[in-house]
């Protein structure tokens, strides 16, 4: 289900990149012959930008977090198959007198609520049910996690943290916990059972849950050990920095893609560039796999040999990008993997929505405006080379999305979409951090200004229009 309003998009960034390509014009053009017009409208966008990032995250939690489910009685929180946490199940609230109850979230850039959990039918015993209907909907696009609630005719928000606390009275079950972390702002897994559980205390309970921490140089992620006192009061009781990004965002990471580790004195320009060899060669390993993936689901052979042929050119980055670490005076990480089992249809439309329509897709658009602005004449061609490559790999993302697609049922197809816009406020709030002078110099990547004009541009451009869709 999703409500969206007139004001959702007039809500949104307004961006400030000029350059051609009409919104919905350029998703028909994609369509019919993606890579050759993703790099014209690419080389329009970094040529009207010029005045580049990236973005890589492991997890390594320490023994504060679970690894396992049932240790020390945590527990992962209640989640439904789409991998959402319901937060508005299991609970035991003070106020019960209603007949819908919603949870939602807000994404200020995209300009959209989204429907966290919810119980019940919106305004079933409302006398003015498009009054009703009109209210929710317009209580969904306020921003910051709340409940909403409908009652006969009466819309009720929970906004506060003290409304919340009315509505819940005590604190007396573990997803009642879960939503007072959620509320606050913390991200609380479905599948990774150390950063997101819950347990049970005598005095309260106990959440693991994370939140990105956007201190810049790198954008950190952050596990946080939460108190949830009976009263709806969080502490926290340990928190860990368990990923960064060094603010690079080159093509697609293979799930299980151990961290590489810290930057160890060298340089930035040289960290920088470890660091797109190691995702470079990463992304080897995320196209073989997604290639065996695709085959394995039956997909046209014409994706398959892309797939295919997009690994060999990962391997030719990797090498490349190689060459110009070790020649800043870096040495890139080894690129280590966990194996994977095949994952289903879904599973790779969530991984190819966030991984290839989103970051390789801007992967792609940094890759240009770098070619086109970057102050040393080797990597300039480099990434003149590598950028025409990564649009292709952009494209066949959203080819394969499309593959994909027809074989979703709805709530998969919303479940996609609601993971791309997350992919973009995530992106968004990466691009934000101000890089070194050097790599603006060095290597051609944008300020952070350029970066998020460029991000809210092909929100514009190309993502809003799919998530409209
Ligand atoms: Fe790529
Ligand atoms: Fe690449």
């Amino acid at each position: 289900m999703t409500h969206r309003s007139a004001t959702s998009r007039a809500a949104r960034a307004v961006p400030s990149v000029s350059a051609p390509s009409p919104r919905g014009v350029l998703q028909r053009l994609i369509r019919k012959n993606r890579a050759t017009t993703l790099g014209r409208y690419f080389r329009g966008l970094a040529g009207a930008s010029l005045a580049a990032g990236l973005a890589l995250s492991a997890g390594c939690a320490d023994s504060h977090f679970p690894t396992n489910p049932g240790e020390d009685g945590f527990l992962p929180p209640l989640c439904d198959a789409m991998g959402r946490v319901q937060v508005v199940h299991e609970i035991d609230p003070a106020v019960t007198n209603y007949d819908y109850l919603a949870a939602w979230s807000y994404g200020f850039f995209v300009g959209e609520g989204f429907l966290t959990d919810e119980v019940g039918t919106r305004c079933e015993t409302a006398t003015d049910r498009p009054a009703c209907e009109a209210a929710l909907d317009e209580s969904s696009m306020v921003p910051g996690n709340h409940l909403v609630t409908s009652d006969g005719d009466a819309v009720t928000r929970y906004g506060t943290p003290a409304e919340i606390s009315t509505f819940l009275g005590d604190v007396n079950t573990a997803q009642e916990a879960v939503l007072v972390a959620w509320h606050a702002g913390y991200n609380v897994s479905c599948t990774d059972i150390s950063a997101g559980a819950v347990r049970e205390l005598e005095d309260g309970w106990e959440v693991v849950g994370t939140q990105m921490t956007a201190d810049c140089d790198p954008v950190e992620t952050t596990t946080y050990l939460l108190h949830v006192s009976p009263s709806a009061e969080i502490t926290v009781l340990h928190s860990e920095v368990t990923s960064s990004t060094p603010g690079v965002c080159v093509g697609r990471r293979p799930v299980g893609l151990a961290d590489a580790g810290g930057a160890d004195g060298k340089t930035k320009v040289a960290a920088f560039f470890a660091e797109i060899a190691h995702l470079e060669e990463s992304a080897v390993t995320a196209f073989q796999v997604l290639a065996h993936e695709l085959h394995a689901h039956g997909a046209p052979l014409e994706l398959v040999r892309a797939a295919r042929e997009a690994a060999e050119d990962e391997v030719r980055h990797t090498v490349t990008m190689t060459r110009i670490a070790r020649r800043f005076g870096a040495e890139p990480a080894p690129v280590v993997v966990a194996p994977q089992p095949v994952r289903s249809l879904y599973e790779i439309a969530l991984d190819n929505a966030t991984e290839g329509c989103v970051r390789e897709t801007f992967g792609a658009l940094i890759g240009t405006h770098q070619a086109a602005a970057a102050g040393d004449d080797e990597v300039s061609q480099a990434l003149t080379v590598i950028a025409d490559d990564e649009t292709r790999h952009a494209a066949l993302s959203w080819e394969i999305a499309e593959w994909i697609d027809t074989r979703l049922t709805d709530e998969e197809r919303a479940g996609v979409r609601r993971a791309r816009s997350r992919a973009v406020i995530e992106l968004r709030a990466e691009m934000q951090c101000t890089p070194d002078a050097d790599l603006v110099r060095v290597a051609g990547v944008p300020t952070a200004e350029a970066a998020v004009a460029l991000v809210d541009r092909l929100a514009e451009d190309l993502w809003s229009d799919e998530r409209a869709a």
